[in-house]
C-alpha cells in the first residue's frame, strides 16, 4: 500500500511538478439551462409517443401532431385531436377550428405564438371521429407527462374530449365550463378551466356567448396571477 502510494507520487513528480493530484470523480454531466432542458423531455415525450402500437390512429394518420406555440409559456391549451389540415401540416389547431381559436385568444389580447397548444390524441382519428374512451385513456398518459414538462400557471381545457382525459367523464360540459379548478398530476396542481371547444363553436354559433365569458375569467386569471403574456 505505500509502496504503491509512492510510486504514484513519483510518477506525478515525474509528469510535471505543477499538476496536484485529485482524488474527486470527474463530472461529465452538462447542466443543461431550463428551455434545453425542456426541449429535450419533450423529444423524449415525442419519441415514446412515436413507439406507441397497436393503435387504430396511430396506423391510419399521415403525420404525428405535437403541439405548436412557445415551450416556456404559463399558458397551455389541450384541444382534442388533429383533424384533416392537422394531419397534413403536422401542427396542431391550422385548420377552420384553428383560426376560430386564434380570434378567441386576440380578443382577450393573446397573441396564439405566446401560448402553448397540444391535444388530447396525437393522431388523427379516422374520419374526425370523436377519440374512444380507450383512445382516451391511452393518450392521456402522454398528455399529463407533457403538461408536467410545460407546466403552465393556467392550463385550457378545451371541449369533451380534453375534459374526459383530464377531469374523467362524471361532469357535463355544459354545466362545468368556466369554473376554475385544481388538476393535481403527480402531486403537482394546476389550475384550469374547461371551456366549448372551437370547432362546437363553429357548429353552435349561439354557445359563443359563454365562451366569451369564460375568456373574460381567463384573462381575468392572467392577470391576477401576473403572466407574462
Ligand atoms: N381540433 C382539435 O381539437 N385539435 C386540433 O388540432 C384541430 C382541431
Amino acid at each position: 500500500m505505500i509502496k504503491k502510494q509512492i510510486i504514484n507520487e513519483e510518477i506525478l513528480k515525474s509528469i510535471d511538478s505543477n499538476y496536484v493530484y485529485n482524488n474527486e470523480p470527474i463530472n461529465r454531466f452538462k447542466k443543461l439551462n431550463e428551455p434545453e432542458n425542456i426541449k429535450l423531455q419533450l423529444e423524449n415525450l415525442k419519441n415514446k409517443i412515436s413507439l406507441i402500437d397497436n393503435c387504430d390512429l396511430k396506423n391510419n394518420a399521415k403525420k404525428m401532431v405535437f403541439s405548436d406555440g412557445n415551450i416556456k409559456s404559463q399558458i397551455m391549451i389541450v384541444g382534442e385531436g388533429p383533424g384533416e389540415k392537422e394531419d397534413e401540416i403536422g401542427k396542431p389547431f391550422v385548420g377552420d377550428a384553428g383560426n376560430l381559436l386564434n380570434k378567441m385568444l386576440s380578443a382577450i389580447n393573446i397573441n396564439r405564438e405566446s401560448v402553448y397548444i397540444t391535444n388530447v390524441v396525437n393522431f388523427r382519428p379516422p374520419n374526425n371521429r370523436k377519440p374512444t374512451s380507450t383512445e382516451i385513456n391511452r393518450y392521456s398518459i402522454y398528455l399529463r407527462d407533457h403538461i408536467l414538462i410545460i407546466n403552465p400557471k393556467i392550463l385550457i381545457i378545451m371541449g369533451s374530449t380534453a375534459m374526459e382525459a383530464l377531469v374523467g367523464n362524471n361532469i357535463k360540459i355544459s354545466k362545468d365550463r368556466g369554473k376554475w379548478k385544481e388538476i393535481i398530476i403527480k402531486n403537482k396542481t394546476f389550475t384550469s378551466i374547461v371551456t366549448f371547444h372551437p370547432a362546437y363553436l363553429l357548429r353552435q354559433p349561439d354557445q359563443k356567448k359563454y365562451s366569451w365569458s369564460d375568456l373574460k375569467e381567463i384573462r381575468k386569471k392572467i392577470d391576477e396571477l401576473n403572466i407574462n403574456i
